[in-house]
């Protein structure tokens, strides 16, 4: 056999040993409901964020009920700036007066939740994009007054999205919420934990720009690869975490908290991390546990 030949045969193989992999777990997750959280800090890449697309369709189309949430911080704070509104954050949280409130609409809504639709629909699979105040999906109460139309998810009704899963559409989620008198603006990991605690989803997915929880942010070989309630909770309540990973470690524990089994972190930046991730033994980023 000529050496090309032999090499053909090779990738060959290894393919088809990538898929006896992959099958046990095709098994286990098939029919099963799994809350995507795409963080906007991932989403820069166009090229990337195809592969995420195309990864979310295989998902689908190996039979799950896929659900993704996204946020889109980075983008926000690019328009705010364009439209020489104030950028501020306390405790990973952004100040949202109405202005800003306007400009997170414009962006999550107009343009980063349609843009996934658009890709997703690209590559075959009928997505529909809401954000959380269509059919009262989110509803938030106030945070407090210094953070003015941030808020808390107060109750969530996951009737529109069941629909939209039930019909075999993937529903695209901007985390913006339905408020007292308004719209107000959610954190994406906390709006993408209480979808998973509606939807009693069997796994809930943070697609961020790391590779997971460091044990030291400017460390990237410092990858935690599993933690369980406890030990999360300790990492939290040791208060060395700061700007987005503190939401995001507060909504994993109240997802877990609220009978969500299984959490994991990945690198969205990473290529084919959530295939990585559900098809294969090793799995990447951090996982969360219940004790
Ligand atoms: N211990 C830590 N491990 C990993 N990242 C950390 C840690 N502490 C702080 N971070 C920061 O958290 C960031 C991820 O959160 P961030 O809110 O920026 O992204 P996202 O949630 O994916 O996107 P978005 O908020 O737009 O939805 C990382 O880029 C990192 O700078
Ligand atoms: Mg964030």
């Amino acid at each position: 056999m000529e050496e090309r030949e032999m090499g053909e045969l090779q990738q060959a193989l290894t393919k088809a040993e990538v898929l006896t992999e992959a099958l046990p777990w095709i098994n286990k997750m098939r029919g099963k409901t799994i809350v995507v959280k795409y963080g906007g800090s991932a989403m820069e890449d166009e090229q990337l964020m195809t592969q995420v697309v195309g990864d979310i369709e295989l998902l689908k189309l190996m039979g799950m009920r896929v659900v993704l949430v996204h946020g889109g911080g980075k983008a926000i704070s690019a328009m705010l700036k364009q439209l020489n509104l104030p950028v501020k954050f306390k405790d990973g949280l952004r100040v949202t007066d109405d202005a800003t409130m306007e400009a997170v609409q414009e962006v999550l809504i107009g343009k980063v939740n349609q843009k996934l639709v658009w890709s997703l629909n690209e590559y075959g699979h009928n997505a529909v994009g809401i954000s959380g105040a269509d059919g009262k999906t989110l509803k938030a109460a106030p945070i407090s007054p210094e953070l003015g139309r941030v808020g808390h998810i107060r109750e969530v009704s996951p009737e529109l999205i069941e629909t939209i899963l039930d019909d075999d559409y993937i529903p695209v989620i901007a985390s913006v919420a339905c408020g007292p008198d308004g719209f107000f603006n959610v954190n994406a990991d906390e709006a993408a934990a209480a979808v998973a605690e509606a939807l009693h989803a069997d796994k809930l997915i943070y697609l961020t720009d790391v590779d997971g929880l460091l044990a030291d942010v400017n460390d990237k070989e410092s990858l935690i690869r599993s933690l369980t309630k406890t030990e999360t909770r300790e990492i939290l309540d040791s208060g060395e975490l700061d700007g987005g990973m503190v939401p995001k470690i507060r909504s994993i524990l109240e997802a877990m908290d609220r009978g969500v089994s299984e959490v994991v972190i990945l690198n969205g930046k990473a290529p084919h991390s959530l295939l990585l991730e559900i098809f294969t033994d090793a799995g990447v980023g951090t996982l969360f546990t219940q004790d």
